[in-house]
């Protein structure tokens, strides 16, 4: 295939079609991973309360898992509300968690027809009966499509990530189901919420923050790294596009040298 270099510093006068041109089927991350952040800004840039901030979010989300869905990613994970978020005031709350139940009721058609599993990661402890009920629903009608996996992490934190399969093992371990030697990372990697998927090839992070903020710790080890200064309201199809491009030019090092770093002696 050949390829043109894009300058993404000269983003705003390529169209998608040439963005589109520039990628590589064949070299897509298997999965990626958002920070959805600057909800808040956008909707204070606009004098408007923060929560149209969020719904304009839920906006965002859309457009994001049909563009991820029509480019054939196989998983996508979305941090939609942290551990953390509790300590929000409370009608902030109250209207992120309506966000989530609103979308994925008006959604769900949309997920079966687009062959798309979706999937809740966090601790649903937490959350209250109607918002897991509109979870479970949209888990259950979309176990079987074998498409984009779309995790919606929810009430999530990767230390209580972490601590949960921490919990789970030592359980196995006092059954004497498991010995201690025999704790590796495929064990762990067994025990996180995101047992069986692959971990993110790509984290993106909206709003230029250049913080990690407690998301997959775990999983991130070798993720390649994407800050847009594009709020997360505003992320549009370029914006996944351009992001993907810059992952394509990434030369994954796994701890190895470079391909052009050494001649054998
Ligand atoms: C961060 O922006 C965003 C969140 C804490 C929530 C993300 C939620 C959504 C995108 C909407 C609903 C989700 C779904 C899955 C339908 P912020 O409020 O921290 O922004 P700020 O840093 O500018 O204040």
């Amino acid at each position: 295939m050949a390829m043109r270099r894009v300058d993404l510093a000269a983003i705003d006068r390529i169209t998608n079609e040439d963005l589109l041109s520039e990628l590589d089927p064949a070299r897509l991350p298997r999965h990626v991973a958002i920070i959805m952040d600057g909800n808040g800004r956008w909707a204070a840039k606009r004098r408007l309360p923060r929560v149209a901030g969020h719904r304009a979010g839920a906006d965002a989300v859309r457009r994001t898992v049909e563009t991820a869905a029509r480019l054939g990613l196989e998983c996508l994970t979305l941090y939609a509300f942290s551990t953390e978020n509790w300590k929000r005031p409370r009608y902030e709350i109250r209207a992120l968690m309506d966000l989530l139940v609103e979308y994925l009721a008006k959604e769900l058609h949309s997920l079966k027809k687009n062959n798309i599993q979706f999937r809740m990661i966090g601790r649903s402890e937490e959350l209250h009966i109607s918002v897991l009920e509109q979870i479970r629903k949209g888990e259950l009608a979309t176990f079987q499509n074998t498409g984009l996996r779309l995790n919606i992490a929810l009430n999530y934190g990767g230390r209580t990530e972490i601590v949960d399969a921490f919990r789970k093992i030592a359980r196995d371990v006092a059954a004497g189901r498991v010995q201690p030697d025999q704790i590796d990372d495929e064990l762990i990697n067994h025990n996180l919420y995101t047992r069986s998927l692959p971990d993110p090839d790509l984290l993106i992070r909206t709003s230029g923050e250049m913080r990690i903020s407690n998301f997959l710790l775990w999983q991130i080890a070798y993720s390649e790294i994407h800050v847009t200064e594009t709020l997360w309201p505003d992320f549009c199809e370029r914006d996944l596009l351009a992001a993907l491009i810059d992952y394509q030019k990434r030369e994954r090092r796994y701890g190895r040298i470079g391909h052009l770093e050494d001649v054998p002696a």
